[in-house]
């Protein structure tokens, strides 16, 4: 996908797109080692999962570490919010998503890591509209594993399934085509964070990324 149009025409079509162009390569390597300088400092926390499960119940989901980012924290933070804020803007302009803010953490999956399928917006706040998600790693190749598996057909989107908390964690994998992204430095995922259901296949690296939500008001 070659220009910004065209991703605009591709989340307008299909409600998600994949990009490998539309953040600065050095801003992603400068990501990439801030957010692994960050975590050998030990800054990253286990990630939450909506509606108060058990800790045993929640590592059945996922198992990543995260730290937010801040745009007074470092000017790299910063930088990707300006740049996460131009493509809020485009999008605006031709979509109607009404998108108000982004939230954005860096994610951590050690080896062996996963987040089990589900929908990106939570039970009791519907603000997540569209899911943003930013790769940091050098020279992936699919034998690394830890590709996003975004499940496209109509059975993963179906009301009934949207309805439900989540999935169980294994089995129960939505029907239908889907497509994998692999976690390589410079691509962005962009997909409506309440209609497609996708996972974290079990990478066999650390996996670096940083996950955002652009939100419309409450
Ligand atoms: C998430 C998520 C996908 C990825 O954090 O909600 O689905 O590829 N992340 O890291
Ligand atoms: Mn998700």
């Amino acid at each position: 996908m070659s220009d910004l149009s065209a991703v605009l025409d591709a989340l307008e079509r299909d409600g998600y797109a994949i990009s490998d162009f539309l953040v600065d390569r050095s801003l992603a390597e400068s990501l990439r080692h801030e957010a692994s300088a960050l975590h050998s400092e030990g800054v990253f926390q286990p990630a939450g999962v909506g509606g108060g499960q058990t800790r045993e119940r929640h590592e059945s989901t996922r198992t990543d570490h995260i730290h937010w980012l801040d745009p007074a924290a470092s000017s790299i933070q910063g930088a990707y919010l300006v740049a996460m804020e131009n493509l809020r803007q485009a999008i605006n302009s031709r979509l109607t998503l009404g998108l108000f803010d982004i939230e954005c953490h860096y994610a951590c999956y050690a080896p062996g890591g996963y987040y089990r399928p589900h929908l990106d917006r939570f039970q009791h706040d519907s603000r997540r509209a569209l899911s943003a998600v930013f790769y940091l790693n050098d020279a992936w190749t699919a034998d690394d594993g830890g590709a996003l598996r975004l499940y496209l057909g109509e059975a993963a989107n179906a009301p009934s399934l949207a309805r439900s908390p989540r999935l169980d964690p294994i089995g129960d994998v939505p029907a239908g085509d889907y497509r994998d992204v692999l976690p390589r430095l410079g691509t962005l995922a962009l997909f409506l964070s309440d209609r497609y259901w996708h996972e974290v296949l079990p990478a066999r690296r650390p996996r670096f990324a940083v996950t955002g939500w652009f939100r419309t008001r409450a």
